[in-house]
């Protein structure tokens, strides 16, 4: 794809399944990834692709100033943001204002945070690209998921709010919306709800036009097309990936 090759991209969350996704496909098109996750890479996941692992809690600021001085070190600034690092918090009303408080930290303040950072080497770069993970649940409601769902609406407000900023600086911001995608955090949720995996896939495919879940690399091309050139005159948009689920 167009202007991707040679820039430095910043994955966040990058070791669940939908960011590491994006981070292979843009290794692919030879982009140097960073990849910024809580979690240990104790799997050496990310070398196996080419990126290159920082281990940041994205809420703390005294752990992402100094990742993007690092990266800006040792693979130039940034000029491509991949904001997938979420809790997936799953609570209707009934929801303590500890789960708000932490759901909201991570998914808002601290995407918030990673993008500030970003953003000052994309000034730099005199332009860039930002594409904020947003979900179905930031259009539609879902039984027992207002946590989530709060934050993912917030991220397509940050995106249009962000899109609006800074526009003037040539750095471009969007929704990438997934809808129910085959991942290791689907199997967990099912697992944790003491659910059959089989059976749950096949009630979420029935549900879908495409008449199954989508796959991580499907999700990746788009994240990749948002990061590019190719869609340029795009910005403050959000972009649906859910086999048409949200159509009907
Ligand atoms: N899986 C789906 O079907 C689906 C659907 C729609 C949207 N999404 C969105 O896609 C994104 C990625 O989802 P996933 O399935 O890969 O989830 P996941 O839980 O597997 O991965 C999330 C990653 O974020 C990291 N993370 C969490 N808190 C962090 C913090 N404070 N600092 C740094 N890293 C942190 C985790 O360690 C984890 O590796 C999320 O934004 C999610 O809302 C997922």
């Amino acid at each position: 794809m167009r202007g991707l090759a040679d820039k430095t991209a910043v994955v966040t969350g990058g070791l669940g399944d939908l960011g590491y996704a994006p981070a292979k496909r843009l290794v692919e098109e030879r982009c140097r990834v960073a990849i910024l996750d809580a979690k240990p890479d104790e799997q050496n996941r990310a070398q196996a692709i080419g990126a290159t692992h920082w281990q940041v809690d994205i809420t703390k600021v005294e752990e992402v100033t100094p990742a993007f001085d690092q990266i800006a070190e040792r693979l130039d600034r940034c000029s491509i943001l991949v904001n997938s690092a979420a809790l997936l918090i799953f609570k209707g009303i009934d929801a303590s204002l500890d789960e708000f408080q932490r759901i909201c930290n991570v998914n808002v303040a601290g995407t918030s945070l990673v993008t500030a950072a970003a953003v000052a080497h994309m000034k730099h770069n005199n332009g860039g690209s930002i594409v904020n993970f947003s979900s179905i649940s930031g259009f539609i409601a879902q039984p027992q998921f207002a946590t989530y769902t709060a934050t993912k609406f917030a991220i397509r407000g940050l995106t249009k709010a962000w899109a609006l900023d800074l526009a003037q600086f040539g750095i471009r911001v969007n929704s990438l919306c997934p809808g129910s995608i085959y991942t290791a955090a689907f199997v967990t949720r099912c697992k944790a709800l003491g659910k059959d995996v089989e059976t749950e896939d096949a009630k979420e495919s029935k549900a879908i036009l495409l008449k199954r879940q989508g796959r991580p690399e499907e999700v990746a091309s788009v994240a990749a097309f948002l990061a590019s050139e190719e869609s340029s005159y795009m910005t403050g948009a959000d972009v649906l990936v859910d086999g048409g689920y949200t159509t009907v």
